[in-house]
């Protein structure tokens, strides 16, 4: 029955149910930031390994009950699950491949750059492949300039791709139930373009505690917020300069996150193909 049913499927189907599903859920931002936290794990430097595998779909232990992960096993993958029931349980597509494309469509049906996706990502058989703790290896929203250096430099990453990746930021929101910070960066957190950075610039931001007691800082008159690691990004000369940049140029600031996002999403990996 699968075997029958693997024969039926393509890649071009696939892309559209995506599609779809992003469209009719508005479930773009999570789809990005599953894929970021699949990939994001990885370390080259003194912690190292954690490539992407897709382990976060275990929830017994490891990275699929990491604080920080919170929200992606659960409704990430509950909103995903239509798509991989029918294309990564039938073998089409490895689980991390399908959360890597999803995150490469759900960006260009927002309205962002066309970003390739390679395939060939291998899947985490259970948690213990998972990376022993996100400490380290993934970001705390309420630090500053040496926190992001730490985590991101022994990822290959500069401080142009920093502020290129958080530019990511342009859309989704924060949820008090997930991480204990509070709502969306921009007006429209469905649009993927350089908004981020140009209120970044703009914007007079106050610091709040949140109802959860995170510190964050939000614009009292359009109501949007920023992390204190989005701020960190102006207090760096060697950050400021590109958010300069990416707040005058979409195009540049497109052209270095489609850089920097690849190199992420592919960090760690051997092996991959052009074509699924
Ligand atoms: C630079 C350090 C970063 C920190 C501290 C950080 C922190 C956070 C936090 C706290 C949230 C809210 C999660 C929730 O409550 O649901 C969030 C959401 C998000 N992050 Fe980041 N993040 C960082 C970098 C990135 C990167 C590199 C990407 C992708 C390139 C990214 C993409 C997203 C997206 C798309 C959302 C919205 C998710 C949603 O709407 O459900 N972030 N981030």
């Amino acid at each position: 029955m699968i075997a029958e049913m693997a024969d039926t499927l393509n890649f071009d189907t696939l892309v559209k149910e995506i599609e779809d599903l992003v469209k009719e859920k508005n479930c773009g931002p999570i789809l990005i930031r599953l894929s970021w936290h699949d990939a994001g794990v990885f370390s080259s430097g003194a912690l190292s390994g954690g490539c992407p595998n897709a382990a976060m779909r275990f929830t017994d232990a490891g990275e699929g009950t990491f604080g920080a992960n919170a929200g992606l096993p659960t409704v990430a993958l509950t909103l995903l699950k239509p798509v991989t029931e029918k294309y990564a349980e039938t073998g089409f597509i490895s689980h991390s491949d399908l959360w890597a494309l999803s995150a490469n469509v759900a960006t260009k049906v927002m309205g962002g750059p066309d970003v390739p996706t390679r395939f060939g990502r291998p899947d985490a058989k259970d948690s213990s492949a998972s990376v022993e703790s996100q400490v380290g290896r993934l970001p705390d929203g309420d630090k500053g300039v040496v926190h992001l250096r730490d985590i991101f430099h022994p990822k290959g990453f500069d401080d142009k791709d920093i502020v290129a990746l958080s530019g990511a930021h342009t859309v989704g929101k924060c949820h008090a139930e997930r991480s204990g910070f509070e709502g969306a960066w921009t007006e429209d957190h469905l649009k993927f373009d350089n908004t981020y950075f140009t209120h970044l610039l703009s914007k007079k931001y106050e610091a709040e505690t949140t109802a959860k007691g995170n510190p964050q800082l939000r614009c009292p008159v359009s109501g949007t917020m920023m992390l204190t690691t989005d701020m960190a990004l102006l207090e760096d000369e060697a950050f400021k300069v590109h958010v300069e940049r990416y707040a005058a140029d979409q195009d540049a600031f497109f052209s270095d996150y489609v850089k920097a996002w690849v190199k992420l999403q592919e960090n760690g990996c051997t092996d991959l193909r052009e074509k699924l």
